[in-house]
């Protein structure tokens, strides 16, 4: 016999009431779309290893993002794409006047002023040798050299009208450098600090490299991102971001860290936390859906209520077109 204390069905049986047991419901204003700026104007390349993810040339972005704000897309983060040729040793290009991400920041805000324009900032697509920071002479990361450095891209982005900045480079004290950089230059009332705080060296990464041209031409990115096994250094780095003034908290990838979603919606309950559901997660959906599988829409569907479940305000996915269809 079923004792009256087991008695569950009762409470979702009417599918009126399945709402009522969601942690969140998806709203687009959930999302954040990353899309990849290439240096080349006129083109339009899609990106092999991410099924229908483009490289969208600055001739190309006001056609490629309007209907996408048409159907309710709130914000994106941009990724700059250049050519080999501008790559050097210390990530000059990042910030240039005329380069991808600068050019798509102040065309996107006079063309959408209401989108909000996210940049990630890191040195690994601009450098010659593909890391996230500057090098010693002995190949380990110039901690203090590298901070700088990503303090005057971030502020270099905000002062061409980014509304919110987002360091992936995973150096130590970053945060606080930015922060700082952004109230001596007079911004930091309209630019907002998201920290890529709990970031797991991932072999999910992958389709991005390839978008971005962005892998490393030796060694590897576990010297500054997170062992993924590690919980305790995944906590640290949230308490850190926090204490040096990140605005939004977040977590990359998403779907294999949940817990460490959950933990930082623990340790920053006062702050929205973000996941990244990133190129790995998004090509492994897609490929899954192909082979059969699962239906994707029911997939991914799933996959967002999992990060909500988790704790997270914001998504960052490549699935946002499709999100803000399904969503209707
Ligand atoms: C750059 C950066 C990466 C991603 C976001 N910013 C790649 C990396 O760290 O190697 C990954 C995004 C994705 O896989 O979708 N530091
Ligand atoms: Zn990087």
């Amino acid at each position: 016999m079923v004792e009256i204390d087991s008695l569950l069905h009762a409470g979702y049986h009417n599918p009126a009431q399945r709402p009522w047991q969601i942690e969140r419901t998806l709203t687009k204003g959930a999302l954040m779309y990353p899309i990849f700026i290439t240096d080349e104007p006129d083109s339009l390349i899609p990106i092999p290893s991410m099924p229908n993810q483009y490289r969208i040339g600055i001739n190309r972005l006001e056609a490629f993002i309007a209907p996408l704000v048409g159907k309710g897309l709130r914000a994106v983060m941009l990724f700059g794409v250049p050519n080999d040729s501008v790559k050097d040793e210390f990530g000059t290009a990042a910030d240039d006047p005329s380069g991808p991400v600068i050019l798509a920041i102040k065309l996107l805000k006079s063309r959408f002023p209401e989108l909000l324009v996210s940049c990630d900032v890191c040195l690994c697509e601009y450098t010659s040798h593909g890391h996230c920071g500057h090098l010693n002479s002995d190949y380990t990361i110039d901690n203090t050299a590298s901070v700088k450095r990503l303090a005057e891209v971030a502020v270099n982005y905000a002062r061409a009208g980014a509304d919110n900045v987002a360091p992936s480079d995973m150096m130590d004290g970053r945060m606080r450098a930015i922060k700082q950089g952004l109230l001596e230059a007079g911004l930091s009332h309209r630019v907002s600090l998201m920290a890529y705080s709990a970031k797991y060296a991932s072999a999910l990464y992958g389709p991005f490299r390839d978008a971005a041209c962005s892998g490393a031409k030796f060694g590897d990115r576990s010297a500054y991102q997170l062992p993924p096994g590690s919980r305790g250094l995944g906590r640290r780095a949230i308490e850190r971001d926090v204490r040096e003034g990140a605005d939004i908290i977040m977590i990359k990838p998403a779907m294999f860290y949940l817990d460490i979603v959950r933990d930082a919606k623990e340790i920053a309950p006062n702050h929205p936390i973000a996941a990244y559901q990133v190129s790995g997660e998004y090509a492994m959906l897609h490929h899954s859906a192909a082979a059969g599988v699962f239906d994707l829409k029911t997939a991914v569907l799933e996959s967002m209520a999992s990060l909500q479940r988790a704790g997270c305000n914001l998504i960052l996915t490549y699935f946002t077109p499709e999100l803000l269809e399904w969503l209707d």
